[in-house]
């Protein structure tokens, strides 16, 4: 009789518990928080608007479009006028599976499906932003950038040319079906690697393994592949402009 009850019991809390996963669970409301954050499942909406102060006026905003587990969605409308520095990274970060030694990493595979609408010209990237630390859960050691679109900006790196522009440490390098020009760099905190396509080319559909670009810099001794991967972000860096980012499909997993 009470095991029978205490069986009808946990019956009835699972149902309660998956009826709030389905029906409440997802937050699709729109942040403008300077940090605000919304988790669906392993992923995590982040406003991070650590450069605000360098704008003279202007705002972003948030919010998760849709989120089925593995595939989530979401968009960014944002205005910033001022300064020359990047005002907001609105980013999907992922938490699962990081803090692993980088040679024990098999793939990272990862689809990525976006647009932007602008009204007039912006200044942004759209990038994933991996970081490594000495150890798990440590501070930043090395910044690993992947730029999908450059608009009117430009990677971190040690060497400009006479008029301004960013020159590669490394050119025409194939990975994931792409060719990359890669920059090297530091924003005073760490290293940082960007390698942006070499032709200019902005890819709005990226489908391929992340793990090869960290291999390139492992296989090449430019990071040890003893460090530990500590974040895994997409998103989009605003330094100025109107624009509306938009991502229909995004997943990252880490094996
Ligand atoms: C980024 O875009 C700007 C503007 O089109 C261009 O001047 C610059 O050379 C680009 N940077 C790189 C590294 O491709
Ligand atoms: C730019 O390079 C990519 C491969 O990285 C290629 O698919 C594309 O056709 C190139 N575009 C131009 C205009 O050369």
């Amino acid at each position: 009789m009470h095991s029978f009850k205490t069986t009808l019991l946990s019956a009835f809390l699972l149902l309660c518990s998956s009826t709030h996963v389905h029906a409440g669970a997802l937050d699709t409301s729109s942040h403008c928080g300077d940090y605000d954050s919304v988790t669906a499942g392993q992923y995590v909406l982040g406003l991070d608007q650590w450069g605000k102060s360098d704008a003279s006026s202007g705002s972003s905003c948030a919010a998760i479009t849709s989120f089925d587990g593995t595939t989530i969605a979401w968009k960014n409308p944002w205005k910033w006028a001022g300064g020359y520095n990047v005002k907001s990274y609105t980013n999907i970060q992922l938490n699962n599976g990081l803090n692993k030694p980088l040679q024990t990493i098999s793939s990272i595979p990862t689809t990525w499906k976006w647009s932007q609408s602008t009204s007039g010209s912006v200044v942004a990237d759209v990038a994933f932003d991996l970081f490594t630390s000495a150890t798990p859960g440590g501070s930043n050691h090395n910044e690993i950038m992947i730029w999908l679109a450059n608009f009117s900006s430009g990677p971190i790196s040690y060497s400009y040319s006479a008029s301004g522009n960013a020159v590669a440490f490394a050119n025409s390098i194939p990975l994931a079906g792409y060719t990359w020009n890669l920059y090297v760099g530091t924003n005073g905190y760490n290293n940082v690697y960007s390698f942006l396509p070499s032709n200019g080319t902005i890819i709005t559909k990226f489908g391929g393994d992340l793990n090869v670009f960290i291999k390139y810099l492992t296989g090449s001794g430019s990071i040890s592949s003893s460090e530990y991967l500590t974040t895994l972000q997409a998103g989009t860096e605003a330094t100025s402009g109107t624009a509306t980012f938009r991502t229909s499909a995004y997943s990252v997993v880490i094996n």
